[in-house]
């Protein structure tokens, strides 16, 4: 079978964001064999390979991709019960908000809360995708890659993917693997998980929830976030959070603290603990304190009018002027509070 290659093709309608150049060579990859043709092929060609799925967590250059882009495109969802458990294996490209509502349809605990992310089922491990008190690092029990270095197909279990906050091991080696399929125990009737605080108290004083329900208000607080993909949003264009929250020691927050108080800041800096001497501190909150504003423009790019963790291309700008506003964004931040920013989507031909 000849490779299915495309020249020249735009990758800006493959991302969210809808911005960056095109890819010099684009593979559709929709089986193990076209996987293993593509990567010899690129390395023939001494091409670099960047592997694309949902491209809803990417920032793409204004130059495009000069080498090969491999867009996965693998389907299929198998599953099987044993007593109150399931075990399901998804491929790569499934589209992961499909598998939530499917998962949640059958009555399978375990994802709910993950409901509205765009993007694909093979893309989650990486960053270790997690929203509104759930990640996928709680349900997954194994990664199934393609390992370009030894050649072969390796099965990681979940306690050797080196899960953290939005963290992984394929996170810290982007260009040695790719995602192949991934593998959740799930509970058959099992209850939501109702973790999330803004999450929690929307169901207070009533009878403990369906899934369903608990699915169709994660939907609502996205939405009202602009966070779900939504085409008559004018915030549609994002990669979500354009920033991880920062975890910093107990004297990093306090400092914070002092320097919100000088600055007159009104809200109180919040603070998710992590261990003993580490808290989580929310991005949006530091960006807004230092200063920076909901629905702040800076040309065709800017913060959401809703969120202000989501940089949002209004369309007909480039990759360039969103960095640069990324970096007023946090360089702001470092200023007031001595807090570096750092992004969470991945980028490709362009540096942070
Ligand atoms: N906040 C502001 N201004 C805003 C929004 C939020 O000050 O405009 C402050 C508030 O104090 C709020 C706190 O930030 O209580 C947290 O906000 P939110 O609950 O919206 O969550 P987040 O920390 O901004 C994280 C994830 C999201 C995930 C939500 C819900 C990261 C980087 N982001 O956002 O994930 O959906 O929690 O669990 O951890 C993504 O990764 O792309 C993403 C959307």
């Amino acid at each position: 079978m000849p490779l299915p290659l495309e020249h020249h093709v735009p990758l800006a309608p493959r991302t969210t964001l809808e911005l960056g150049g095109a890819a010099k060579h684009l593979i559709d990859v929709s089986n193990e064999h076209t996987l293993i043709d593509a990567l010899r092929w690129a390395e023939g060609e001494n091409s670099p390979v960047l592997v694309l799925a949902g491209g809803s967590n990417l920032v793409i250059g204004d130059e495009g991709w000069d080498g090969v882009v491999l867009q996965i495109s693998m389907r299929g969802i198998e599953h099987e019960c044993t007593g109150d458990r399931v075990r399901v294996r998804v491929a790569a490209g499934e589209p992961w908000d499909e598998l939530v509502a499917h998962t949640v349809a059958q009555g399978w605990a375990g994802l709910e809360c993950l409901s509205g992310i765009p993007g694909s089922a093979g893309a989650t491990p990486i960053q270790n995708v997690g929203a509104y008190g759930q990640e996928v690092a709680d349900v997954i029990t194994a990664v199934h890659l393609w390992d370009r270095r030894s050649e072969q197909r390796r099965v990681v279990s979940k306690d050797a993917c080196g899960f953290g906050y939005r963290d992984s091991i394929f996170k810290r080696e982007p260009d040695s693997v790719v995602v192949l399929a991934i593998e959740l125990e799930l509970h058959i009737g099992g209850e939501p998980t109702l973790r999330y605080g803004e999450l929690s108290r929307s169901f207070e004083g009533r009878n403990s929830p369906t899934i369903a329900r608990v699915r169709d208000r994660v939907l609502e607080l996205r939405r009202g976030k602009s966070m779900v993909i939504d085409p008559d949003d004018p915030n549609r264009r994002s990669a979500g959070s354009f920033f991880t929250n920062p975890i910093v020691t107990r004297d990093v927050a306090e400092h914070v603290v002092a320097q919100a108080r000088r600055h007159g800041v009104e809200r109180d800096v919040p603070q998710y603990p992590v261990d003993d001497q580490h808290v989580k501190i929310p991005a949006a909150w530091l960006i807004e304190a230092s200063g920076s504003r909901k629905g702040e423009r800076h040309g065709a790019v800017g913060l959401s009018t809703r969120h202000a963790l989501a940089i949002v291309h209004h369309g007909g700008g480039k990759t360039s002027q969103l960095v640069e506003f990324a970096r007023v964004l946090a360089d702001r931040v470092q200023q007031r509070f001595g807090v570096q920013l750092r992004p969470e989507p991945v980028f490709a031909g362009v540096r942070w």
